[in-house]
């Protein structure tokens, strides 16, 4: 099947809301060809831009997770870690104006505080500029754990249940998952790890309950608009049930 064949093939059926992307395989793409694991990590934010245009242009979903660095990447080595923040800044930075002027609204979601200040500036000033945006919520997890979500929330519910006066009963699922710093976003209805492995590494838990999983084994370099429009067809296939009986 062609390439436009397939993409109007999944532009006509039912499309997922919310996809989630675990990136998964810089390293290993870069030690593959003799390189250092950050080139492999700057092949991955050029991925990640293109993947973004693609949703945008194509209008395919209008929520987008990528998960670019969890709670346990702060045990790689020192030179990686600041390379990657070095490089998500600058992403940041030369994305923000093709941000605004595409309609993309920027949401960092994930801890903040231990972020160098100038990526915590960055991040806030591009949220802040694209606030008004719709057409797509790029929501990056960023120093984000699925555990850290929910200790989180936990603690700011138990917070706020001592000046409103909240008991232990009122507290259902709806009011929970405000409290998650995914809060304003619907759940994921597709996840994707590239990289071949076959996990979640503390992504999103508890949103997560009822998504769709597709590992591929392309490692995230190579990861491509047709990879994602395949990923896209295999979830079209897919009968969600919810615990229900159907057909
Ligand atoms: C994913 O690629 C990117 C981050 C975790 C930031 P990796 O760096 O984990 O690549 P592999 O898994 O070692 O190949
Ligand atoms: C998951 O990848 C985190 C990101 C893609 C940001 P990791 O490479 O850190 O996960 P593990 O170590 O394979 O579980
Ligand atoms: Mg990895």
């Amino acid at each position: 099947m062609s390439w436009e064949a397939l993409l109007e093939e999944v532009k006509s059926r039912p499309l997922p809301r919310h996809v989630g992307i675990i990136m998964d395989g810089n390293g290993r793409w870069a030690k593959a060809r003799g390189l250092p694991r950050l080139e492999g990590h700057r092949q991955g934010a050029l991925t990640a831009e293109r993947i973004v245009r693609f949703v945008v242009k194509e209008g395919l979903f209008s929520y987008l997770t990528l998960f670019a660095f969890s709670t346990e990447n702060w045990a790689r080595p020192k030179r990686e870690v600041d390379g990657l923040f070095a490089l998500l800044e600058s992403f940041l930075r030369e994305k923000a104006e093709e941000f605004i002027d595409s309609g993309i609204r920027l949401l960092v979601v994930g801890d903040h505080r231990p972020l160098p200040d100038g990526l915590r500036e960055t991040i806030e000033e591009v949220e802040r500029r694209t606030e008004g945006n719709d057409r797509l919520t790029l929501a990056i997890a960023l120093n984000f754990g699925g555990r850290w979500a929910i200790l989180r929330a936990v603690r700011d519910l138990l917070r706020a249940a001592r000046s409103i006066a909240l008991g232990p009963d009122e507290v259902g699922e709806d009011l929970f998952r405000a409290y998650l710093p995914t809060g304003e976003l619907p759940d994921i209805d597709l996840l994707i790890r590239t990289g071949g492995r076959l996990r979640l590494s503390n992504f999103l838990l508890w949103e997560l309950a009822y998504t769709e999983l597709y590992f591929t084994d392309a490692l995230w370099p190579d990861f491509d608009e047709e990879a994602l429009l395949l990923a896209l067809k295999d979830f079209q296939g897919r009968e969600r049930s919810f615990g229900k009986v159907v057909g």
